[in-house]
């Protein structure tokens, strides 16, 4: 890359813009989306839509001029990060022209979201971008609030874990945990239904699919799902202890 492009000065705003209810975009994203012209939104395919760009679009004041970028959803690292430079180097670029603008993102920027890896990428290649990151609520916040389940109270200890397919950690920290968030779901429902059950905590565990979107659904006998697609866009709160309903 040439010099030039590292000089590249200008500020960009990583905003979390909720789980998806606007009313739940944080006053300071709204502030910030209002002010910026450009918006940057992550997306998976060419051809699908961006959850975040929706929640943006309804938050906003007047139209904005929307950006998509593509992360691909793989594993391939190498491919990954040609496409964490590519997106830097767009982002770059606009900010050349336009000094500042947002990237948006589902939640919380800082919980398993994209932007972690564009904000390391835009690190190394153009240190003298501004970064400010402006916090949202995450889906298990959203989540916990819908199902009235109270995550942790006086002692307790809360873990947040993505389901993998080989459950990696899930059994130890369902053990050890009083609250176990489960993020990720996704088509790993069956496998997680199944050490729920086996581990006899099917009965204190409620799932929260589209959490703070039109389409909500809290699920308290999460053993009676049999559609795959259920895990989609949704988080499973485990408690050691199920308080009276809230
Ligand atoms: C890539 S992570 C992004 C998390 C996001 N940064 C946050 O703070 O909520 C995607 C996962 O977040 C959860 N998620 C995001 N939005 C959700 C929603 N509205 N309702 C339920 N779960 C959601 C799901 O577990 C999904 O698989």
């Amino acid at each position: 890359m040439c010099d030039d492009y590292k000089k590249i000065t200008g500020t960009l705003y990583g905003l979390g813009v909720g789980p998806g209810d606007p009313g739940l975009v944080t006053v300071r994203a709204k502030e910030i989306l209002d002010t910026v012209d450009t918006i940057f939104v992550p997306k998976a395919k060419d051809d699908g839509r961006s959850c975040a760009r929706s929640i943006a679009e309804a938050a906003v004041s007047k139209p904005k001029n929307f950006i998509e970028l593509i992360f691909p959803m793989t594993k391939d690292r190498k491919k990954l990060e040609s496409y964490w430079l590519s997106a830097a180097r767009r982002i770059a670029r606009e900010l050349k022209r336009e000094r500042q603008a947002a990237f948006v993102t589902i939640g919380d920027p800082f919980i398993y979201s994209t932007y972690i890896y564009l904000l390391e990428t835009l690190r190394k290649n153009f240190p003298n971008i501004e970064l400010k990151t402006i916090p949202g609520i995450s889906a298990f916040n959203a989540a916990a609030a819908s199902g009235g389940l109270p995550l942790v109270k006086g002692d307790e200890r809360m873990a947040i874990l993505p389901v993998t397919k080989d459950l990696k950690g899930l059994r130890k920290a369902l053990k050890e945990f009083d609250t176990v968030v489960l993020m990720k779901v996704g088509s790993k429902l069956g496998i997680i239904i199944r050490l729920l059950k086996e581990m006899k905590l099917i009965k204190n565990s409620v799932l929260v699919s589209h959490a703070g979107q039109a389409g909500e659904k809290i699920i308290r006998d999460i053993s009676s799902l049999k559609d795959k697609k259920s895990g989609y866009l949704s988080v499973i709160i485990v408690k050691r202890k199920m308080d009276n309903k809230i």
